[in-house]
C-alpha cells in the first residue's frame, strides 16, 4: 500500500469485507482507510526504517460527506427562498394591473407597466441563475436620483394604501454612482418595502441623498415606525431572520450582499416605538475613475 513517509496521510478506499469461519468475501460496501508514515533515522539524519499506522476512518469520511450534502441542501433552500422573496412583488403587481385590465380598466401606462416588471422579473431571473455562475455585476454611470425615484414609485401604491407619505430630499447636485442599476433599485425597494411595513398607522418616510465624503454618497431612509430593539438588530441581516407573518428574511442579507459588491455599506440605527434610520453608502462615479 502507498504510504508517504511523512507526517502527511495518504488515504486508499477498499472493499469492505465479510468474514466467517472459513471465507472472505466482499460485502459491497467501501472503506476508508487513512495511513501515515513516520520516518526514523540514525545519527547521520538518514531514513532507516519507517513505520506505518493505518486505521479506518470510514465513519469520518460519512459524516463529512453528510455536512457537505447538507450544506449544498441548504444552499439550495436559501437560493430557493431568495428567488421567491425577489419574485413576489413584481408577480404581485402584475397580478394587480391584469385584474384592473380584466374588469374593463383599460389604460395604456397598465400595459406599459406589465412588460416593465415582466422585463424586472427577467432580470432577477438572470440575477440568479448567474449566481450559481457569479458574474460582475453590469456595472454603468447612472443617475442616483433617478434610480430612488424609480423605487419610490415602484412602492407608491402601497404606500397611499397604508396611508404613508414618502418625501424625497436631497441637494440639486447629486453625484452620478457606477452600478448595477436593477440590483441598487432592489435593495431601495427591500428597504422601502421595510419601513411600509413597519407603519401600520401611516405616517412619513423621507429619503434623502447625502453627500458622505468625498468619495462617496449616503441614501438615508428614515422611518417613523416600530423600531427594531437593540437586542433584535444584531440578528437582522441574517438569513431567514424574519418578524413577520409573510417575510422570508432575506431582504437585508440580499441587499447587504449586493452593497457590499458594489463597494459600499448599508448602516441601521433604530428606537423601539420611535423609528428607523437606514444608510446605504455607496462609491460615487468620480472615485471609481480614480481607482482604475
Ligand atoms: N425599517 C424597519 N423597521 C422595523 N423593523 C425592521 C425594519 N427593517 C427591517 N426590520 C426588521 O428586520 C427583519 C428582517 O428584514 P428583511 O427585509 O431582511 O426581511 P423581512 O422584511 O422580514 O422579509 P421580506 O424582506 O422577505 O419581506 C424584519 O422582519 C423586521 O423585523
Ligand atoms: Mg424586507
Amino acid at each position: 500500500m502507498p504510504a508517504p513517509a511523512s507526517d502527511k496521510a495518504t488515504t486508499v478506499r477498499i472493499p469492505g469485507i465479510e468474514a466467517d469461519d472459513d471465507s472472505l468475501e466482499t460485502d459491497g460496501s467501501w472503506v476508508y482507510i487513512e495511513t501515515r508514515g513516520t520516518p526514523i533515522f540514525d545519527e547521520d539524519r538518514k531514513v532507516v526504517q519507517c513505520v506505518y499506522g493505518s486505521r479506518d476512518i470510514s465513519e469520518r469520511k460519512k459524516a463529512e460527506e453528510l455536512l457537505l450534502r447538507t450544506e449544498k441542501l441548504s444552499i439550495v433552500g436559501q437560493m430557493a427562498a431568495g428567488v421567491a422573496h425577489e419574485f413576489r412583488n413584481p408577480l404581485t403587481s402584475s397580478k394587480g394591473i391584469a385584474q384592473l385590465l380584466h374588469r374593463g380598466n383599460e389604460k395604456p401606462e397598465y400595459i406599459e407597466l406589465i412588460l416593465s416588471e415582466v422585463r424586472r422579473l427577467e432580470a432577477i431571473l438572470w440575477g440568479f441563475l448567474t449566481l450559481a455562475k457569479p458574474q460582475a455585476p453590469k456595472l454603468k454611470e447612472v443617475d442616483a436620483e433617478v434610480v430612488l425615484q424609480q423605487a419610490v414609485l415602484i412602492l407608491s401604491t402601497q404606500s397611499i394604501l397604508n396611508k404613508i407619505d414618502i418625501i424625497e430630499e436631497h441637494d440639486s447636485e447629486v453625484p452620478r454612482i457606477y452600478c448595477d442599476e436593477n440590483q441598487i433599485k432592489q435593495v431601495f425597494i427591500n428597504i422601502l418595502q421595510n419601513a411600509v411595513d413597519a407603519m401600520p398607522n401611516g405616517g412619513i418616510i423621507k429619503t434623502q441623498i447625502l453627500s458622505h465624503n468625498s468619495e462617496y454618497i449616503k441614501f438615508r431612509f428614515i422611518d417613523h415606525g416600530i423600531g427594531i430593539s437593540a437586542e433584535r438588530i444584531k440578528s437582522i441581516g441574517e438569513p431567514f431572520y424574519s418578524s413577520k407573518e409573510k417575510g422570508t428574511g432575506l431582504g437585508l442579507m440580499l441587499s447587504n450582499k449586493i452593497v457590499h459588491e458594489h463597494g459600499g455599506s448599508i448602516h441601521i440605527e433604530s428606537t423601539v416605538n420611535e423609528g428607523t434610520i437606514v444608510d446605504v453608502i455607496l462609491p460615487i462615479y468620480s472615485s471609481f475613475l480614480k481607482r482604475d
